[in-house]
This record gives C-alpha cells, sequence and structure tokens, in this order.
C-alpha cells in the first residue's frame, strides 16, 4: 500500500494506491475557484492553500481507503516538475510522514506520473509506447522503450497545450480553467468556421508551437469584436480541432518514424474529447494500441504519483529525507 501526495500546482491530492493498480482512495481538492478571478495560477495562493489543506487532505485519503500510516509501504510525492512554492509543501510533509512513520519516501517526477495514469488501467501498456504528455505547464513526446526510461523526441517550443487552451478561454471571457469551458463551448461552435494556422516548425523537428495559434485568435477576437455567442462558440471549436489536429498529426508522425504501434495519452488536455477521439481514430486506421487514462486520471491526482511511485519502489528507489523540490526536474 502506497501513500501518493501531489501538490505541483492547484491541486492538492492524495491517494492510497494497493499493489501498484488498485486505488483505494484518490482525494482531489481542486484551487480553480481561487485562481479564477485572476484567469491563472497565483504561485503564492496556490503554496498557501496547499499548505491549509493537505493535512485534511491525506485524512481524507487514509479514511476513504482504511488505513492509518502504520499500513503504508511506502509514501510517494511529486518532486517536480511545478511550482516551487506548492511542490516544498507536498514534499515537506511526505517528509514528515516518513520520518514519523518509518515509511520509505520517493520522490515521483510528475510528468512521470501522467504516464503512469495509464498504468491504473487494464489492459496496461506494453512497451516500447510513445507518451503524448499534455498538460498545463507541459506538452512533449516521450518514447518509454523499457521501463522507468523516456526519451524526449519533441516538446513545445513555446505555450504548452493547455496553456493554449487557458489563454484562448481568457481571450473569449470564458474564465478558468480554459480547457473544460473551451470544449463545452465548442459543442455549438463549428470546427470549420475560422481556419486558424497550424504550426509549421520549419527544421521538420517532431516539437509542438501553441503561440501562433494564440494570436491568431486574438487578432480574430480584436478584429471581430463584440462577439456574438455564436462567435464565440466558433471560435472555440475552431481553435480545438486546430490544437488537436495538430497533436494528433506530431504523434502519428513521432510513432511512424520511430516504429511504435503503442501510443498514451496523458495529461490534462487529454481529458478533452475531441482530442482522445481523434487520436483513437489515427490509432485504430493503423492497428495502433491507445491507452488513456479516465479524464479524472488525466488531470492532475495523487493516484498517478502513488503509481509511480510504487514502480521506482519495486525498482529498489528510495529517497532520503533531505530530499528537495526540484521545480525544472527532467523527465529523460
Ligand atoms: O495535468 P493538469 O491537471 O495540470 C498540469 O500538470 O498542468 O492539466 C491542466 C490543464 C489546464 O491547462 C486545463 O485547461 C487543461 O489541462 N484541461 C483541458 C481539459 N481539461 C483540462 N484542456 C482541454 N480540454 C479539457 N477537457
Ligand atoms: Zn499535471
Amino acid at each position: 500500500m502506497i501513500l501518493g501526495i501531489e501538490t505541483s500546482c492547484d491541486e492538492t491530492a492524495a491517494a492510497v494506491l494497493a499493489d501498484g493498480a488498485k486505488v483505494l482512495a484518490s482525494v482531489v481538492a481542486s484551487q480553480d475557484t481561487i485562481h479564477a478571478p485572476y484567469g491563472g495560477v497565483v504561485p503564492e495562493l496556490a503554496s498557501r492553500r496547499h499548505v491549509e489543506i493537505i493535512v485534511p487532505v491525506i485524512r481524507k485519503a487514509l479514511g476513504d481507503a482504511g488505513v492509518s500510516l502504520a499500513d503504508l509501504k511506502a509514501i510517494a510525492v511529486t518532486q517536480g516538475p511545478g511550482l516551487v512554492g506548492s511542490l516544498l509543501v507536498g514534499c515537506s510533509v511526505a517528509k514528515s510522514l516518513a520520518y514519523v512513520g518509518r515509511v520509505p519516501l520517493i520522490g515521483v517526477n510528475h510528468l512521470e506520473g501522467h504516464i503512469f495514469a495509464a498504468f491504473l488501467q487494464d489492459p496496461s501498456p506494453a512497451y516500447p509506447f510513445l507518451a503524448l504528455v499534455v498538460s498545463g505547464g507541459h506538452t512533449a513526446l516521450y518514447v518509454a522503450r523499457e521501463p522507468l526510461r523516456y526519451e524526449v523526441i519533441g516538446q513545445t517550443r513555446d505555450d504548452a497545450a493547455g496553456e493554449a487552451f487557458d489563454k484562448v478561454a481568457k481571450l473569449l471571457g470564458l474564465g478558468y480553467p480554459g480547457g473544460p469551458v473551451i470544449e463545452q463551448t465548442a459543442k455549438s461552435g463549428d470546427p470549420k468556421a475560422i481556419p486558424f494556422p497550424m504550426a509549421q516548425i520549419t527544421d521538420g523537428a517532431p516539437d509542438f508551437s501553441f503561440s501562433g495559434i494564440k494570436t491568431a485568435v486574438s487578432l480574430h477576437v480584436k478584429r471581430n469584436r463584440p462577439l456574438s455567442a455564436g462567435q464565440v462558440a466558433d471560435i472555440a471549436a475552431s481553435f480545438q480541432a486546430t490544437a488537436v489536429k495538430m497533436l494528433v498529426r506530431k504523434t502519428v508522425r513521432a510513432a511512424l518514424a520511430l516504429g511504435v504501434r503503442r501510443i498514451v495519452l496523458t495529461g490534462g488536455v487529454a481529458a478533452n474529447k475531441a482530442l482522445r477521439a481523434a487520436l483513437q481514430v489515427e490509432a485504430a486506421e493503423r492497428g495502433w494500441e491507445v491507452f488513456i487514462p479516465p479524464p479524472a486520471l488525466c488531470t492532475d491526482n495523487a493516484a498517478m504519483i502513488a503509481a509511480a511511485g510504487h514502480a521506482r519502489f519495486q525498482a529498489g528507489e528510495r529517497a532520503s529525507l533531505s530530499m528537495n523540490a526540484i521545480p525544472d526536474m527532467k523527465l529523460a
């Protein structure tokens, strides 16, 4: 039994996992209402809120699972990447609990956590696989040829995809977080209404870029103000369709180039139904396997951290009590 703790950004989360894949409890306390007035995460407010609720969140997870500190084989905590103030709260609490309970501690990379969300499902991916990790802070393709080893294949050169959803939502006055509200608004819009540009990476690298489409949306909004509800829906739908196309196209190309036939789609943006469906269609045409965690495990949670922690624990990894948050921690 492993306790997972996640506080890298604006969700305070704790989960208890049994045998590496059985989620006994998963508690996620969202801070959306705190950050919504600012249209994005305010780091200082995020860390303060983590401090206030991390202990109740952990208590609730242990209570839901019906276990106590003494039942835990290990404590896994997100060590990075993320906001330093936020990460420090989780790391401090995890270290304290590990010390008091004499339980081994494991530092987990948040991005590996997102990938391990796919291992909470049955079937889980075999190796090798290509993972598109697409969240508010990251957009990258990794190939995992063997367990616990990753190679970066491509990444965003500017904004993360989730960041683009959040910024476009802000431009359209739709609120925060942008992903879910863009998805909702797009339902009544025409995805072909506005031909937003697809980013071209001229050196041929399998990288992403989302700043161009964000600027295009911004210009389009300025030129057409005031926007009717129908125009807002069309912009949301057209933006979403273009972002999805860019993500899927690069992923398919990378998989073809690598000869990999298994794809993991994960991270907050992977909760998006249009993206899930588009990747599934492309993969089905080629006979590839696709692994997409359920939406609640795509966005930040601690079950995925416990899952990655379990794998690292099995591999013999332990963190010392002097471990520290690493805001720019790399996966590959
Ligand atoms: O993985 P996550 O919860 O946190 C980070 O590690 O960043 O991802 C949050 C991001 C936000 O940018 C949010 O707008 C986006 O994921 N997101 C979505 C959807 N749900 C969340 N983007 C598109 N469609 C969604 N349904
Ligand atoms: Zn995340």
